[in-house]
């Protein structure tokens, strides 16, 4: 991966979040196992984080596993466990190499010990990474996350809770995870519409980016075209066109 700093045209800082759905229908339809079609998936994993960069990403979240993930098989819930503890110890070294600093938001009290020890070798490993951000939400529900925030941010504000002290104690409460900016664009893969408990309070103004591909078969060249047609849109934040167009800070709630 090239460092994005050789890039001069490209706005840098962008934050994308990705629903990377499609996995098992892109596997049955070629009579393959569903846990197959995962294994293909994290290759695009790999591929879509070195593509960004270059992209003017900073700020990549990938939905890997949602709370109600849970509620599948015993068998592809074991399967995908396998899978994100193999993925964290074989690309720690590439991303440490990509300058690629990785960090994982969601509950880990319900993870596996050896799947937590590799996100904490794997955390440690990249803490300084500069080039790109990679966040991987596993036993990730928004809801969830943004209750976890209100407890923390009323406990510790001594005020009224505002949007402003929301946004903070999301970013901060879980304490291996940084501070993230908003999300600018959401991609969902799969042919889906829908958020599925993702990142709702930080995608209060992301651009929307829907996608019939499976993730599987997701390339780089799809991405660029999502971003491409994200710097194609008129982003007002509720202002008016001729108003400068910047994200509005919180308001107090
Ligand atoms: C997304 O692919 C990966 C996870 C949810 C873990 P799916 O497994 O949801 O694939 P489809 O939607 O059934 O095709
Ligand atoms: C969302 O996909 C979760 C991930 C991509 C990790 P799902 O396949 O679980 O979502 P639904 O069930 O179609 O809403
Ligand atoms: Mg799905």
């Amino acid at each position: 991966m090239r460092p994005s700093t050789l890039i001069t045209n490209i706005p840098p800082g962008l934050h994308v979040a990705i629903i990377m759905d499609g996995n098992g229908r892109w596997a049955v339809a070629r009579g393959l196992p569903r846990a197959a079609g995962h294994r293909r998936g994290a290759e695009t994993v790999r591929t879509i984080v070195e593509a960004s960069p270059d992209l003017g990403i900073r700020t990549l979240t990938l939905y890997a596993f949602s709370s109600d993930n849970w509620r599948r098989p015993e068998r592809e819930v074991r399967a995908l466990m396998r899978l994100f503890r193999t993925y964290l110890r074989a690309e720690t070294k590439r991303l440490l190499a990509n300058g690629v600093r990785l960090t994982v938001i969601g509950r880990r009290d319900r993870l596996e010990i050896p799947v937590r020890s590799a996100i904490e070798a794997a955390e440690a490993a990249t803490a300084d990474g500069t080039t790109l951000h990679l966040r991987l939400a596993i036993d990730y529900s928004s809801r969830d996350a943004i209750a976890a925030a209100a407890t923390l941010a009323a406990g510790s504000a001594g005020g009224p809770l505002t949007a402003q002290s929301l946004s903070a104690a999301l970013g901060g409460a879980d304490a291996a995870d940084a501070p993230a900016p908003d999300v600018d664009l959401l991609i969902r893969t799969g042919g889906e519409r829908r958020l599925s408990d993702f990142l709702l309070w930080e995608c209060a103004y992301a651009e929307l980016w829907f996608s019939d591909i499976m993730w599987p078969a997701f390339s780089a060249a799809d991405l660029a075209g999502a971003v491409a047609d994200f710097h194609s849109r008129e982003r007002r934040f509720g202002g008016l066109v001729a108003q400068p167009v910047e994200a509005p800070a919180a308001r107090a709630v």
